[in-house]
């Protein structure tokens, strides 16, 4: 090594995750024009900026394998819920929602589950995935975003009503918009069948509108037609659909809900092993008992506990346990669903062994599915990351520090096709995470849902600091992703 080397940024001292499994090591981290193109003893390199990371790891930064932060990226660029985790990069437009592809905005009742993404419409104004691109790319975010487009917000900007299957005009005018937005840059396409918005769409709609898939070799991801008792129907459903498309499928946020199903992880994991022997097959998983989406009355004998999340009536009623809201209304609980939609609700409904067991499955992705908007969000949006690395990895010993890593960053790149992300290489894009593996913890929980995390020191993102000392530093170096299969 010549001792006249400088560096934009050095991360110095640190004891190295890769990203790929591999046991830590100790090293400094030289980073140039945004990427690391230096790994070594860099003692006596200078740098612009150094960044002192004694004592604690440094890691590539996370990947949040599945979000709605459609909008956040662009309302509130600091993505202080996600960079706060030492989330650097996160994948858009799941469960069917996407901002785009909907051609102006939308006014009156807002078609659920579109309502998470925005419950009052104005946000719905990009006619096609090139100009939610574009407005992106012109008031970047702090972090990178690789983007889905969903096949809920091709129906609702195509069809007259929802309660039925697509037309073959329909089904192409929808696969027309998946076409233009993969080649605009999209990742790939999702699907949210478990909603009604989505759930008369029959197998053969579902294949025709994501045909382009197969020429851009991009993901099918999807909130499956069904988690509970039809929970197996539903993942050969969705390997069907990746194997006629011939393209790799992601299954969204994996779960078996429901008292009768709990333990039937043991099964799904068994299936989806089998299949991913025969196709590309993907999944994530968020780090709670405690699922989140719209409110709904079909939820309701699943769950053990529900609370509310916001209500457009009634907002005072964010964070009150539905039973409390039934009581206060002297409604019974049917009736008092009925009386505070359009709302969002928390249900309590996983079993914590199920949970575990699908974290620790080797081919799971960590995904938060954290709803940014909701006024009294599920924790998960604050919290999935250092939960997995605190409190399932350090407390528990799920798995070590090294395979929590790589479920949120190696492995996550690998499945989505990002190049260059999600490993601490030298050549790889300079997204790094530099967190203490003795205090890293969740902080937020049902009670205080926005609390941030403890333990993240500094988040690095394309070369520039975006995080340090417990705030966003302003830094906006976000880059919107390309899939490179
Ligand atoms: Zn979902
Ligand atoms: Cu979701």
């Amino acid at each position: 090594m010549s001792g006249k080397e400088h560096f934009d940024l050095i991360v110095r001292n640190a004891s190295i995750i890769d990203g790929t499994r591999a046991p830590r090591y100790r090293g400094d981290i030289g980073v140039c024009s945004g990427k690391i193109t230096q790994i070594g003893a860099l003692d006596k390199a200078t740098a612009d900026t150094d960044v002192d990371a004694s004592g604690l790891i440094a890691a590539p930064g996370f990947i949040d394998a599945h979000t709605h932060d459609d909008r956040l990226l662009l309302s509130a660029p600091d993505m202080t819920p996600k960079v706060s985790q030492g989330v650097t990069t996160v994948v858009t437009g799941n469960c069917g929602i996407s901002l785009a592809h909907l051609p102006a905005p939308q006014h009156g009742a807002i078609t659920p589950p579109l309502d998470l993404l925005d419950g009052d419409g104005g946000w719905f104004k990009f006619p096609s995935f090139r100009a939610y691109r574009e407005t992106l790319e012109a008031q970047p975010a702090a972090i990178n975003a690789a983007c889905l487009v969903g096949h809920t917000t091709f129906r609702v900007a195509t069809m007259d009503r929802l309660d039925r299957a697509a037309t073959p005009a329909e089904i192409a005018k929808m696969r027309g918009m998946a076409h233009e937005s993969l080649a605009a840059g999209a990742i790939g396409v999702s699907t949210g069948t478990a909603y009604p918005a989505a759930a008369m769409a029959p197998t053969g709609e579902l294949i025709e509108v994501s045909r382009p898939l197969t020429e851009f070799n991009g993901l099918y991801v999807t909130h499956m037609r069904n988690e509970d008792d039809y929970v197996t129907e539903s993942i050969e459903e969705t390997c069907l659909i990746g194997r006629t498309l011939k393209v790799p499928v992601v299954i969204s946020h994996h779960k078996t809900v429901g008292t009768r199903n709990h333990g039937r992880s043991v099964e799904t994991l068994k299936l989806i092993e089998q299949r991913m022997h025969e196709q590309p097959v993907g999944l994530d998983c968020y780090p709670y008992i405690a699922s989140s989406t719209v409110l709904r009355y079909d939820r309701i004998e699943q769950s053990s506990r529900i609370i509310i999340t916001w209500s457009k009536p009634h907002p005072e009623f964010s964070g009150v346990d539905l039973d409390e809201v039934a009581r206060r209304l002297q409604l019974s609980r049917a009736e008092a669903v009925e009386k505070i939609k359009p709302a969002g609700a928390i249900y309590f409904m996983l079993d914590e062994q199920d949970v575990q067991r699908i974290l620790a499955f080797e081919e799971t992705m960590i995904g938060s599915d954290g709803l940014p908007h909701d006024a009294k969000p599920h924790p998960r949006l604050w919290g999935t990351f250092p939960r997995v690395l605190g409190h399932y990895s350090r407390e528990l010993q799920l798995f070590p520090l090294e395979t929590a890593v790589y479920k949120m960053t190696g492995l996550t790149a690998k499945k989505f096709g990002l190049r260059g992300r999600g490993v601490l290489q030298e050549g790889a894009h300079a997204d790094i995470t530099i967190f203490d593996a003795d205090t890293v913890l969740d902080a937020a929980d049902f009670q205080h849902s926005t609390r941030p995390a403890t333990g993240i020191a500094t988040v690095i993102v394309n070369g520039a600091i975006v995080w340090r000392d417990g705030k966003p530093t302003g830094a906006r170096p976000g880059r919107v992703l390309q899939r490179s299969a």
